[in-house]
């Protein structure tokens, strides 16, 4: 049931709504499912609260925080002591992605519950990932992420968002819990691994041989990497495919826009095998591997200790987000080492 109608929480919390009516009944309460109703709950205001929410998603993602995470944080700090970055980014919430919208619970006019609501935009489409969903210990299992998360998806509605997702841990089965109580499903596993580049990465003894990319490798490649990069999944990319198309147009395009792709095949009897492509693009995962399912693992394991030893003169560490379960073994044995693993969750209305 999403923003429709009533839902109900816990017994252990006592809701108070400016509007409507309140009915309790022996084991829980029945409340409006417009939360913001309660006085608790408000949108985040960039002015003033970003410190706080800091402070919130330092203390309740610590131990799982990694250091874009810790960036992250420091950013949002940053930006919270910045009067012309505020002023900036109120006017311009809809683009960027440090976590301008959302809403927040109070209590005791302090901030100790937290939805961020991040804009993305995809062929066209709009698309709003919640985030940092986060409680203070003290005050779980009272229903406040349920309420944070669903005035998220209200306010995703009433702008008539078309996709609203989110991204969960596997190792959460809480935070699941609550997600697919929402209404979320999911749609596909996604584990980030990470490697240290390393200009004496071995090579492998084996009868493949890696090449540079031939354009004729292309429709396998794009026709790969669409079944492991899915479409639907794209709208957290900020670029496409076609910036890896071989030809002169894109190899202008990319000296234009100073983009230094890189690219390697991976060969064996002649036929291709697998493909990586190297992006550098921001602080995510840069790696693209395309391999198809007959494609031999150890065509993936040569390529990834390819991309170890021909970027460590530029970076220390590379990683590459890929299905989860797929090529597990190839890719751990290339010397990368699994980070985390991601349930990607779209709402459903
Ligand atoms: C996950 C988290 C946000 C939940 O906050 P919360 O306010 O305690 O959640 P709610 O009270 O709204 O829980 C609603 C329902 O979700 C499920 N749920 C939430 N936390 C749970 C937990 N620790 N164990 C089992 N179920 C849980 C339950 O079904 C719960 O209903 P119930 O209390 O009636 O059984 C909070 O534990 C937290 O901040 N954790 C650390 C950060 C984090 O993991 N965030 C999620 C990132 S995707």
């Amino acid at each position: 049931m999403l923003g429709k109608g009533t839902f109900h929480i816990s017994c252990n919390f006592v809701v108070e709504g400016q509007t409507g009516a309140i009915i309790i009944t022996m084991a829980s309460i029945t409340i409006p499912a417009r939360m913001d109703a309660h006085p608790n709950l408000r949108p985040l205001n960039i002015l003033r609260d970003l410190p706080a929410v800091a402070d919130l998603i330092e203390t309740c993602f610590s131990s799982t925080m990694d250091n874009e995470g810790r960036q992250y944080v420091q950013d949002m700090r940053r930006a919270g002591r910045d009067d012309s970055f505020s002023n900036w980014a109120n006017r311009a919430i809809e683009s960027t992605s440090l976590p301008l919208s959302g809403y927040v619970w109070e209590e005791n006019s302090r901030i100790v519950g937290n939805a961020s609501v991040i804009p993305f935009r995809h062929n066209k489409q709009r698309v709003y990932l919640i985030a940092n969903v986060a409680v203070e210990p003290d005050h779980r299992r009272k229903g406040i992420a349920r309420a944070l998360t669903q005035r998220a998806l209200d306010h995703a509605r009433e702008k008539k968002v078309d996709n609203v997702w989110l991204h969960v841990r596997d190792d959460n089965p809480g935070a699941i819990d609550l997600y697919l109580q929402l209404g979320f499903v999911e749609r596909a596993r996604r584990t980030s691994w990470q490697a240290h580049t390393d200009a004496h990465a071995p090579t492998l003894p084996a009868d493949i041989v890696i090449t540079s990319r031939h354009p004729d490798f292309w429709p396998n490649q794009l026709n790969w990497l669409s079944r492991l990069y899915p479409d639907p999944l794209g709208w957290h990319r900020n670029w496409d495919f076609k910036s890896l198309r071989p030809g002169l147009w894109n190899w202008l395009y990319l000296l234009f826009v100073d983009l230094n792709i890189r690219q390697w095949a991976a060969v064996k009897k002649g036929k291709l095998e697998a493909a990586l492509a190297w992006i550098p693009y921001g602080r995510g995962e840069s790696l693209f591997v395309a391999a198809g399912e007959e494609s031999d693992p150890n065509a993936l394991t040569a390529l990834l200790l390819q991309a170890r030893r021909e970027l460590a003169h530029s970076h220390v560490t590379i990683s590459l987000e890929f299905p989860a379960g797929k090529f597990d073994n190839a890719i751990g044995a290339a010397g990368f080492k699994s980070l985390r693993t991601l349930i990607w969750m779209q709402a459903t209305s």
